[in-house]
């Protein structure tokens, strides 16, 4: 309750009790219960008694009662806050309220959610912070801040009428038409502004496209491994997960075929398989686009970290070889750019717009417009084109060091997966190791390392350690790479 803000105080719910002593009882129950939390200031007398609509008398006696019992304190002139600590008569009765306040789980058995909540709440959790080798964390400490904020001070100084009102579903024109023609020439995809849609990430893109694309039960090939949030998001629409393994050239699509050839979709990830990074091949590519073309079904091609190739050319996307509008392409400027900015795009094959425009209503209206205007900005000027360039060159290195790092503190035993590509790699273990375990414990010691099995849907799991490097300095890779060896020749 901050100056200036009011609670909802029933005052004349009870006509048989004066009115200073609701007041008092509301004040006391909201500070025993935690509603009013200790040191926050209450209204002033005066405002509370012209909100309140009651006598100024009315609203000094009952803080007066309050003050005596130790619930109030400051003095007029200095304002009025809440106790910072409760009078220990308070307690006890906290003790008895809190016994009627008990969930109802106590009273009635578990407190029901949808079979959906009660399953993700046993999902391993995806891990996130500044630890050594935390994945999908950029080097933000060479992101160009300095322009970055110009570009938002530009487009804040003066906050446009029309930024403040409600937007398109695809969200805005001129930032789509930046990003359609970064995709175009960088990417090889092939799409006019109309069929991009500015999304919260590529995590937002997946579960708008499930949505849009999947009926409970509809079968959907994921890559096996796979990426956990894809598999959430189709988990949450009640697809029939179908694992698909993955070999050397990226998606096994014949053994998809055999194993159930009517699905719905296909999920893949082929510039750089999450997890362990090969690039789809040229036939499994055509394949797949023909399974989906004589099908009727749809590829969702998740491209997240498109932009970071070193020494190979980056691969066109599957996009851009569908000549039947089978493909949805997702990406993200959260490896590019930064997580936090929360944009990315998808782009939509002409005939589902309306469908998608309409499912992402239901979830968030539409994508803030600050931080696009920002961005139409960063890639109009060119600062994304140069700050691809100078990561390209840093992730190399980071991952050179890396790379040599387990080469100088492990036995050859430990094979890496690596495809000169992205900000992450794989290291495998040998057998005897359980990557969960070995997770564990370098969580302990402040390192990230996701382990590679909780990314199989089946039983036949690899176990290995998923190492981010991008966000990771050269002191932080030797230091980190010296703790995880440690753990490891235990
Ligand atoms: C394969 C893959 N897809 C999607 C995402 C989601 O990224 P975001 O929602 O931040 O764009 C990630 C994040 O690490 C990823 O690794």
């Amino acid at each position: 309750m901050k100056d200036g803000f009011f609670p909802p105080i029933p005052v004349d719910g009870d006509p048989s009790k004066p009115m200073y002593i609701q007041l008092y009882d509301w004040f006391r129950s909201a500070i025993i219960g935690g509603r009013l939390r200790p040191g926050q200031k209450v209204p002033s007398s005066r405002q509370l008694a012209a909100e309140l609509k009651v006598s100024r008398i009315t609203v000094l006696s009952a803080f007066k009662q309050l003050h005596a019992e130790g619930y109030l304190e400051g003095s007029v002139g200095s304002g009025t806050y809440i106790a910072k600590s409760i009078p220990d008569h308070a307690v006890k009765l906290t003790l008895g309220d809190a016994l009627q306040r008990l969930p109802s789980e106590a009273q009635h058995g578990p407190r029901r959610v949808s079979k959906l909540g009660t399953k993700f709440l046993s999902a391993p959790a995806i891990p996130r912070g500044f630890r050594a080798f935390q994945v999908g964390l950029p080097a933000l400490d060479r992101f160009p801040r300095t322009i970055w904020s110009r570009l938002l001070i530009r487009h804040s100084r003066q906050t446009k009428k029309e930024l403040m009102a409600y937007g398109d579903p695809m969200g805005r024109l001129a930032c789509r038409e930046a990003v359609a023609e970064y995709l175009r020439v960088v990417r090889g995809v092939r799409c006019h502004p109309g069929q991009i849609m500015i999304v919260t990430g590529s995590q937002q893109a997946l579960d708008i496209a499930a949505r849009v694309l999947v009926d409970p039960g509809d079968p959907v090939w994921l890559e096996e491994p796979c990426y956990l949030g894809a598999v959430r998001a189709f988990a949450a629409v009640g697809a029939r997960l179908v694992p698909v393994r993955v070999d050397q050239e990226g998606l096994d699509v014949n053994r998809g075929i055999k194993r159930c050839p009517d699905a719905r979709v296909a999920v893949v990830t082929p510039s750089h398989q999450f997890p362990l990074g090969m690039t789809m091949s040229a036939t499994r590519r055509v394949l797949l686009l023909d399974w989906a073309t004589r099908n009727g079904s749809w590829i969702v091609e998740d491209d997240y970290d498109n932009e970071f190739r070193f020494g190979i050319r980056s691969i066109a996307s599957l996009q851009g070889l569908d000549t039947d509008e089978r493909v949805i392409y997702a990406g993200s400027f959260s490896k590019v750019l930064f997580p936090s900015l929360r944009i990315g795009y998808l782009i939509i094959p002409d005939d589902l717009i309306p469908a998608f425009s309409r499912v992402r209503e239901t979830s968030d209206i539409f994508p803030p417009p600050l931080h696009q205007e920002v961005l139409t900005d960063f890639i109009r000027e060119g600062h994304l084109e140069r700050h691809i360039r100078r990561m390209r060159t840093l992730y190399l290195e980071r991952h050179d060091m890396l790379v040599a790092e387990i080469r100088k503190q492990l036995e050859p035993t430990f094979e890496i997966l690596t495809a000169n590509a992205g900000t992450y790699l794989v290291l495998l273990l040998p057998e005897g190791f359980q990557d969960t375990v070995v997770a564990e414990k370098a969580a302990q010691v402040d390192i990230s390392a996701v382990p590679l099995s909780i990314c199989y849907l089946e039983e036949h799991r690899r176990q290995g350690l998923i190492l981010g490097y991008g966000g990771v300095n050269r002191k932080k890779i030797q230091d980190g790479m010296s703790k995880l060896a440690a753990i490891l020749k235990a």
